[in-house]
């Protein structure tokens, strides 16, 4: 069986630590989409490691880590992420697996993210800029390149007529990109070097083999449900299907063989990039929230905005997902708030309402909050839920009957050891 693991906002919801806490639990984890637009934390033994492409199981010698057909793998990015993992001690070339079926990030389609957001101006979507987008449009427009051509010697003559195409594009978009394309492609060629040091494989047969063994899987999902391409806050979403049913095509996976769906999320909301934020707070709180929760981008170190629980969308995504059970973070940077704030329904073209409606513009939603009563104990200590306080159980069981799951485990602070299970 596999289980799932995925962020139920707009990102960020503390995926990369969860992943690792749970790691010691299965034999294999697995990306099944995104790519380096992610930013996934691990604290352990004081030290913080960020993973943009490579899961979150990496530090554990028990699991293999795959990379699966789903994801977009940046070379350039890549071969840094090694890099920064040469100092522990791990068997890359034995606990690292490459799905062929991944596509390639061409140091072009970085340039035309650049490209296309410069030309949109002020709708720009805040894209990271490591060339998703771009990317996921040659995968779905046929053109693009997968990790297994590399296999072949012609990949370069593929490269090539990629890249030219993408050139024109960039000529096309007739904003102000200054670049040196020698430069980024011996970089590339750099990193295609080391990632055919890897392993590459045909991750869904790989995986077929593996629960045929009994294995136990664990699909870590990158973004949030708020950035699925389909379900999302569209435009203002990633190019790939973030929910539930990405796990199923960009691993290979049928559905039957799902498991547990952990969805993971704050106890309060954030946001990085731009787009509808219903519950943003522009407000002391809000920047509260953000000082306390060291709330700055793990991928392009923007600050994140920062704003109370959205319930609605909350809903939205457990019932998108499946979700199973919950898993809150940071409740100990809500520590101090006299009122905690969640919002339960939107008013939207002069009435209340409870679902997610087609639009949600700037301006044109306003959350109606219910009001719960605070916590002011440090919780970044505790280790066990009879600590937790009551005002915060009051919390949580609020939560659970509106959401109708149960909250599993409360984090109180980015290392793995500051982790209540309940
Ligand atoms: P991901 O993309 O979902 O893996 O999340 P990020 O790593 O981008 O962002 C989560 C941030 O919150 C990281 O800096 C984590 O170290 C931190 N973090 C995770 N859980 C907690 C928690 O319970 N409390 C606090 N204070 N920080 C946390
Ligand atoms: P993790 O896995 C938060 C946001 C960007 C932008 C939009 C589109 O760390 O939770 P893209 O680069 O995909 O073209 O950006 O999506 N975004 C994220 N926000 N966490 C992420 O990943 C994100 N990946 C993309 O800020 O608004
Ligand atoms: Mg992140």
């Amino acid at each position: 069986m596999v289980d799932l693991l995925l962020g139920l906002q707009w990102g960020d919801e503390g995926k990369g630590k969860i992943v690792d806490v749970l790691t010691k639990d299965y034999d294999i984890i697995a990306r099944f989409q995104g790519g380096p637009n992610a930013g996934h934390t691990l604290e352990f033994d004081g030290i913080k490691h960020v993973l943009h492409t490579i899961p979150s199981g990496i530090f554990h010698k028990n699991a293999i880590n795959i990379v699966g057909n789903g994801v977009v793998i940046d070379p350039v990015i890549f071969k840094k992420e090694l890099d920064n993992l040469s100092q522990f001690d791990i068997d890359i070339a034995s606990k690292l697996f490459i799905s062929r079926k991944a596509h390639l990030i061409l140091p072009t389609h970085r340039l035309l993210d650049a490209a296309s957001e410069a030309a949109k101006g002020k709708a720009k979507i805040g894209s990271t800029l490591k060339g998703i987008g771009p990317t996921y449009m040659d995968k779905t427009g046929r053109n693009g390149m997968r990790v297994g051509d590399l296999e072949f010697d012609t990949w370069k003559e593929k490269y090539r007529a990629l890249a030219n195409k993408h050139e024109g594009m960039i000529d096309y978009y007739n904003v102000d990109i200054q670049y040196d394309l020698k430069e980024l492609e011996e970089e590339f060629c750099e990193g295609i070097e080391t990632l055919k040091k890897l392993t590459f494989i045909d991750s869904e047969q790989y995986m077929f083999d593996a629960m045929a063994e009994g294995k136990k899987i664990l699909a870590e999902g990158a973004q949030g449900s708020l950035l699925d391409i389909d379900f999302g806050t569209y435009p203002y979403v990633t190019s790939s299907n973030t929910t539930a049913a990405g796990a199923c095509t960009g691993l290979g996976v049928a559905p039957g063989k799902i498991g547990r769906v952990l969805g993971i999320f704050k106890a309060y909301t954030t946001r990085v990039g731009s787009g509808p934020f219903p519950t943003e707070l522009f407000d002391e709180d809000g920047a509260t929230m953000g000082r306390v929760g060291n709330e700055f981008g793990a991928t392009t170190g923007r600050p994140r905005r920062c704003g109370w629980l959205d319930l609605v969308a909350l809903k939205y995504a457990v019932q998108i997902n499946g979700v199973t059970e919950l898993m809150m973070m940071k409740a100990d940077v809500l520590s101090g708030f006299d009122t905690i704030k969640v919002c339960t329904a939107y008013q939207y073209g002069g009435e209340e309402i409870d679902h997610l409606p087609y639009n949600i513009e700037d301006g044109n939603v306003s959350p109606v909050y219910t009001e719960l009563h605070g916590w002011s104990q440090d919780l970044t200590k505790m280790t066990d839920a009879k600590d937790l306080p009551d005002t915060l159980n009051s919390y949580i069981s609020f939560l659970e009957k509106e959401l109708n799951v149960p909250i599993k485990i409360v984090s109180v602070g980015p290392d793995r050891k500051q982790t209540i299970l309940r």
